[in-house]
């Protein structure tokens, strides 16, 4: 059964639109546990743009399930992991001017990097998944340089702007599945996900974990941060 990933980056956005030290991070898992979430993550980005050093700190020790924590494949960030040492370690891309992540990795492009910080990280025991496109031969390279896992980017499918293209993005995503199975990958999906576009997955029982944050804080405005999630959990757990 798929597992629901909740990443509370936003709700750090919040905070920071004031500077203050609410809503928090820390207290939104905590809220996202017992509503059932079965990991929480979080993106420690190099401008520290909403999740701080204080959030990951706090979360490695309250988290009671799983902790991942989304980061580039930079020295700064695999000092930081090493030290705290989450549950498991996502890598993204990240610019500094983009507004979210806008695209997977190129691991193609870096294999000798990624491979480095992989294995740096893996000694340490924290599991490794790679952030990328669903495109055959990146995962195919994610596999070679030590993934464990691959987390699918569903951005593109996610914008898709009617039925018909939406279909068209799905196809490569399902490839892109098939692929990762075969080389015995473990495999996530996650970006842009919503309560209605999340529904085509049903039919991927191989896609472990969805990892999804804006839509759950946005809709936590109108309902609550628990009904948000438990409304998300019973979309996951009915697939
Ligand atoms: N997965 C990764 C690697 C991400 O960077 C993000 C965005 O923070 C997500 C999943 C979740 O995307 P969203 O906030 O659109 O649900």
């Amino acid at each position: 059964m798929a597992k629901l990933a909740v990443n509370v980056d936003h709700v750090a956005t919040v905070r920071e639109a004031r500077g203050i030290n609410y809503p928090d991070p820390v207290f939104a898992a905590g809220i996202a546990e017992m509503a059932g979430a079965e990991c929480i993550i979080c993106h420690l980005r190099e401008d520290r743009r909403h999740i701080n050093d204080r959030d990951l700190r706090l979360l490695k020790e309250t988290v009671k399930t799983r902790l991942n924590m989304e980061m580039a494949a930079v020295d700064e960030m695999l000092g930081i992991a090493i030290d705290i040492r989450p549950d498991m370690v996502t890598l993204v891309p990240e610019k500094r001017e983009e507004l979210t992540t806008e695209g997977g990795l190129d691991v193609i492009a870096k294999p000798d990097q990624y491979r480095r910080v992989a294995e740096s990280l893996k000694n340490k025991g924290i599991r490794v998944s790679f952030f990328v496109d669903p495109d055959p031969a990146q995962i195919e390279m994610a596999h070679r340089v030590g993934g464990d896992i691959i987390e699918i980017h569903t951005g593109h499918y996610s914008d898709a702007r009617n039925e018909l293209e939406a279909e068209e993005r799905f196809k490569r995503i399902v490839k892109a599945v098939e692929t990762a199975h075969s080389l015995d990958l473990g495999i996530s999906a996650g970006h842009g996900l919503d309560y209605i576009n999340i529904k085509r997955f049903s039919v991927l029982p191989q896609v472990e974990e969805y990892s999804i944050g804006h839509v759950i804080v946005s809709k936590a405005i109108y309902v609550g941060f628990e009904k948000a999630v438990r409304e998300m959990m019973e979309i996951v757990k009915g697939f």
